[in-house]
């Protein structure tokens, strides 16, 4: 199992989008994910579409983290069910249950304001091992992707201290590009102190216009500082984003081709992220008939 967190310091830079394009991606590629929503916005929540019934939320699994029972409290995102209805609409249902999307895993430990709580600058060592706690009850998940709130806190320093990878998110503008210097370098000293093997998995560049010349220049500034860290494929700011999150639904679900495109991006990064040096281990790529 790979626990990733999507985190950035500037607000508003797309790590829910790109939290929930990876999501997308991994569950039209079969891999059991699990995308725990620590934003107290709950943002990813929303947009995976889950209808919690009596489940715990994050903040109150994170509460009492021995006893939090995961399994239990996970929501399946209603963009599984999507995908069962897409399969059946493109006459793939045969397909589908062969190649194993009939028992797709994308779950969701939904977010909430409660855990806004934890989401102060002096969290102790102690605090910081809550998330690592709950998540030592997710067995059935190749990956989990934490979608973290924007700021440098205890919560997404709980995350990391959870993850075996950071991922960061940037928009091509002076801002974001100095804020993701002051990020890696956080990263950095958290490893020395709290996680020695954590590694940054790299930055994801978002909303990149390619007709921008300040997109263009900032992305040539960006390679030069960052060499290989920064991801490939960029996501390019997508006009229907919106209304596709609006819609709850998953990026591989929407009709057309802006959207098919988008979600190649996202399969390629997904890929990308998961094996850097471009091999896959055999059987990881289960379900490209969802698509
Ligand atoms: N590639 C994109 N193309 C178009 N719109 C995008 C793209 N990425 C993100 N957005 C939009 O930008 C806004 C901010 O995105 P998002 O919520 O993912 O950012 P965030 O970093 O998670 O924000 P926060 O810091 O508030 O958690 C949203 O309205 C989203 O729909
Ligand atoms: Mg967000």
């Amino acid at each position: 199992m790979q626990v990733v967190s999507i985190s950035s310091l500037k607000g508003g830079v797309g790590k829910t989008s790109v939290t929930t394009g990876l999501a997308s991606a991994a569950l039209a590629a079969g891999i059991p994910t699990l995308v725990v929503d620590l934003d107290p916005h709950a943002d990813a929540s929303t947009a995976l579409g889950v209808s919690p019934d009596d489940q715990l939320d994050i903040g109150r699994m994170l509460r009492s983290p021995r006893r939090a029972h995961l399994a239990d409290n996970v929501v399946p995102s209603g963009w599984v069910e999507h995908a069962r209805i897409n399969g059946r609409a493109n006459g793939n249902a045969n397909r589908t249950r062969q190649s194993g999307a009939a028992t797709s895993v994308l779950d969701v430990a939904v977010g909430s304001a409660y855990t806004g709580i934890y989401d102060r600058p002096d969290l102790g060592r102690r605090d910081l091992r809550r998330l690592s706690t709950v998540l030592a009850g997710a067995t059935n998940y190749e990956l989990v992707l934490v979608d973290c709130p924007p700021s440098l806190n205890g919560l997404t320093r709980m995350a990391w201290s959870a993850s075996d990878k950071v991922t960061l998110v940037a928009e091509p503008g002076l801002f974001s590009v100095a804020g993701t210097e002051r990020t890696m370098r956080a990263i950095q000293l958290f490893r020395q102190e709290f996680a020695p093997n954590l590694s940054p998995a790299g930055i994801v560049a978002n909303r990149v216009r390619s007709g921008s010349a300040e997109h263009t220049f900032r992305l040539s500034e960006m390679e030069s500082m960052f060499g290989q860290l920064l991801l490939s494929p960029h996501i390019p700011e997508q006009a229907n984003w919106q209304q596709i999150q609006g819609a709850a639904h998953s990026i591989h679900h929407w009709p057309g081709d802006s959207a098919k495109n988008a979600a190649g991006l996202f399969d390629a990064l997904l890929q990308n992220l998961l094996h850097p040096n471009g091999v896959a281990p055999a059987g990881t790529v289960r379900n490209r008939s969802l698509r």
